[in-house]
């Protein structure tokens, strides 16, 4: 039987939000990459509802600025909201981190934490793979994580300590098949997270990443429209839904706060078990 929640929510993603408020973390400041669209994009909104204000940068920066001003608008009333800005910044580019801190700064004052969520998903069998697919697809995923961490780290070390968040994803620790480039950006994710946790923990720098699963976003637009897709994911998934982003949002407000202040070089799945399977 088909209902209308099965219709319009494939997946079967559950959309209620999530009550958890850091009070510690109002008036601190973060940056998120890739916040144009996607998770990044409820990171920001989230973040901002809970008191923090944020520089989002986007590849896609007309998307970005659009969105730090709706989201501006929307709660301009909303006692405590955060400011949002919104800068295009291709995480690519080492100087466009540097951009974002400034921008931080500038406009807050401070910076406190650190997101690095920008990514691309490639697909292609692996001897079809092109030299410019793995340069673009490991410039993103990977040296854009390595780039953002080291201007988050340069200040963080001048100011005492801080908190960076990178996007992993279960795809680190699994294989499937054209997905050799994206699998192994996301494995180079996880590890660089734990370098990155032992060589900066002397810093009081915490760096943690996340492990998603299939999420409700663009990036799996692919598998939600297409219904035998859609039933071979959720095949590996034992909880059979995908995930919300919020639900993903829920891991990074915990990492990002006073509540895991010795919670250092950990990677959190957050994908219904599907990491088992
Ligand atoms: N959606 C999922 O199921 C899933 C699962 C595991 C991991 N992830 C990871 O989570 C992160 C967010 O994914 P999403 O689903 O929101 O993706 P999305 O495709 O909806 O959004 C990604 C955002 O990154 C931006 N971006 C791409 N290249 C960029 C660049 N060079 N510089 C700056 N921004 C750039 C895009 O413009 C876009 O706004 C990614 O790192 C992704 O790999 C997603």
């Amino acid at each position: 039987m088909t209902d209308l929640a099965s219709t319009t929510n494939p997946g079967r993603v559950d959309l209620s939000p999530l009550p958890a408020r850091n009070p510690e973390l109002v008036g601190r400041t973060a940056v998120i990459t890739g916040a144009g669209r996607g998770m990044g994009a409820l990171f920001l909104e989230e973040l901002a509802l809970r008191g923090v204000d944020v520089v989002g940068g986007d590849l896609d920066g007309t998307a970005m600025s659009d969105l730090a001003d709706k989201i501006n608008a929307n709660h301009s009333g909303t006692e405590g909201a955060g400011r949002v800005i919104g800068v295009a910044a291709d995480v690519t580019d080492p100087a466009a981190h540097d951009l974002m801190a400034e921008t931080a700064l500038r406009e807050f004052g401070r910076l406190d934490m650190w997101v690095n969520n920008a990514g691309v998903f490639p697909q292609a069998d692996f001897t079809d793979i092109t030299p410019e697919q793995l340069a673009a697809t490991y410039g993103v995923n990977v040296n854009g994580v390595a780039y953002g961490g080291q201007t988050a780290a340069r200040h963080f070390r001048s100011v005492g300590g801080g908190a960076i968040v990178n996007m992993a994803s279960v795809a680190a620790v699994r294989a499937r098949v054209t997905r050799a480039t994206y699998n192994s950006s996301k494995a180079a994710v996880k590890h660089l997270t734990t370098c990155m946790a032992v060589e900066l923990g002397p810093d009081n720098i915490r760096v943690n990443s996340i492990a998603p699963g299939f999420i409700d976003t663009e990036m799996t637009r692919w598998v939600q429209e297409d219904p035998a897709a859609l039933d071979k994911a959720l095949s590996t998934v034992p909880l059979r839904r995908l995930g919300a982003p919020v639900e993903v949002f829920a891991a990074l407000y915990f990492l990002l706060s006073d509540s895991a202040r010795y919670i250092t070089g950990a990677n959190i799945p957050v994908d219904g078990g599907s990491q088992h399977v």
